[in-house]
């Protein structure tokens, strides 16, 4: 069965997927045939069916958080009196922690907001701090005004080394500028309701907090606490956030993989890898406001589907590598390599409508007539153009590509995004056949670490790590 190539939105979802550039109609040998997306056309529906059912009896819980309206409520209320009290805002938190934050404010603010005067700003400057980077934290503190600054530490485990380091390190900062209690009233934290060691301080010090959801990965917690709270304070509607999240929810409920563009997007995306050997999966928006949301998607994508094991516990190694990049720039930096280079990735495109702005370029002068071409122009239209002309090159040199056209960058696109990504990845999952929730292959790295910080419970493995090699030295090269 021949399918639409573009589907259009429906009802309130205004996010548009054309995927022709990526099917062999188009690329030859190197994209998805028609016959290939109905090969998983059954499937698709069998873990649609699945992933619904699982969704009833209380599992795929991050398909609720659109509709928790109240907690938004709460949070404007809450960030209306925070925005009119502090000037400055740190943010705690890594990974699925931090990154919804990043894109999120990152797509829908002032790209120099913390520069702005506070009057023109709409609430306090914001501060991640997510690697525990001495020179970035030290910054920070450098920065900030401690006497007027909003602390939010976020870790759903409450555990996390690099989260728990830069929160001491802060608190700590607070306290000696403050004093602990008006430190306590100026730190929240987000984190589990019940358990966990951030938890437990929080009680204990009394401080504010709201509730990272039990039973959704950190990765998936973009629309919850974690990532709204963050938003609010920058003076995002966090309820349109919501309303777009919940218009693609409404647009995916089909089984249907041609119908459901999650589905058609994981569907293209897992063929193209398996059937096409594109092992890698590129994300580049064309405006600079989007490229947070592909460094989110990277994190999701990677932690979600890069399994060792099968739900059925085979050895499979599966995954995608995603990599971000952000169009025109990356025209002058990865393109070559895109077109050129080995034909092994799917490239996604992301596309404007109408960008927020328009800013007309001046006629040039005369003498210099190779610009002409200018007149009359507008930056986004020459921006658009290139995405126009990238996706031509990239097809004409047999390169699978796609695009997601957003009519402009709002809270509801925004939302829209984060729930089709979402579904994308958990639906990529069932067609790879493994569990993309958990991430068990950080889990080492994380071990190692606690050991060489010297944690207890990890003393063997600290053995381990220190032991040196009787070879070690002639594998290194001093000066
Ligand atoms: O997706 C995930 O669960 C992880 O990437 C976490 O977000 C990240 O490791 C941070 O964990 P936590 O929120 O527990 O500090």
């Amino acid at each position: 069965m021949k399918g639409p190539r573009v589907i259009a939105s429906t009802q309130a979802s205004r996010l548009i997927i054309d995927y022709r550039n990526a099917t062999s109609a188009a690329v030859g040998e190197h994209g998805v045939s028609e016959a290939e997306i109905d090969g998983v056309a059954d499937l698709v529906a069998r873990e649609h069916a699945r992933i619904t059912a699982e969704h009833d009896a209380g599992e795929q819980r991050w398909q609720d958080l659109p509709d928790n309206t109240a907690l938004a409520d709460e949070i404007v209320a809450f960030a209306t009196e925070a925005r009119a009290k502090f000037s400055d805002f740190i943010l705690i938190g890594i990974g699925g922690s931090s990154l919804g934050a990043i894109a999120t404010i990152s797509a829908l603010t002032h790209p120099y907001r913390n520069w702005l005067p506070e009057e023109r700003r709409d609430g306090p400057r914001i501060f991640i701090l997510d690697n525990p980077d001495p020179e970035k934290v030290a910054a920070t503190l450098d920065t900030v005004d401690l006497s007027r600054t909003l602390v939010n530490v976020v870790s759903k485990s409450g555990q996390t080394a690099e989260t728990a380091a830069n929160f001491l390190v802060i608190r700590d900062a607070l306290i000696k500028a403050v004093g602990p209690e008006k430190a306590r009233e100026q730190i929240i934290a987000t984190t589990d309701p019940e358990t966990g060691i951030l938890r437990q301080l929080a009680d204990e010090e009394g401080y504010r907090t709201f509730p990272v959801p039990q039973g959704v990965d950190g990765r998936q917690t973009v629309l919850s606490a974690v990532g709204l709270i963050p938003a609010a304070l920058a003076g995002i509607d966090i309820h349109q956030l919501l309303a777009g999240a919940a218009a693609m929810r409404a647009r995916t409920q089909t089984g249907d993989v041609r119908e459901n563009p999650a589905y058609l997007l994981a569907a293209l995306s897992v063929l193209a890898d398996q059937k096409h050997d594109k092992s890698i999966f590129v994300t580049m928006p064309y405006a600079d406001a989007l490229f947070g949301i592909s460094d989110w998607f990277r994190q999701l994508w990677a932690e979600s589907l890069g399994k060792k094991l099968s739900v059925t516990g085979e050895e499979v190694f599966a995954g995608q590598t995603p990599v971000k990049a952000l169009g025109a720039i990356d025209q002058h930096s990865q393109i070559q390599l895109y077109t050129e280079g080995p034909n092994d990735k799917l490239i996604q495109l992301i596309a404007v409508g109408e960008y927020r702005n328009q800013v007309a370029i001046p006629t040039p002068p005369e003498s210099q007539p190779e610009l002409a071409y200018f007149a009359g122009g507008e930056l986004g239209q020459l921006l658009d153009r290139e995405r126009h002309a990238t996706a031509w090159a990239l097809t004409s040199a047999g390169r699978p590509n796609l695009t997601i056209t957003t009519p402009v960058i709002d809270a509801f696109a925004v939302g829209e995004f984060f729930y089709l990504l979402q579904l994308q990845t958990v639906m990529a999952g069932a067609i790879y056949g493994v569990n993309p929730f958990g991430q068990p292959g950080v889990e080492a790295g994380k071990n190692a670490t606690y050991a060489l910080m010297g944690r207890t419970g990890y003393e063997e493995l600290k053995d381990e790590l220190l032991t040196v090699p009787a070879d070690a030295d002639s594998y290194v090269n001093r000066p």
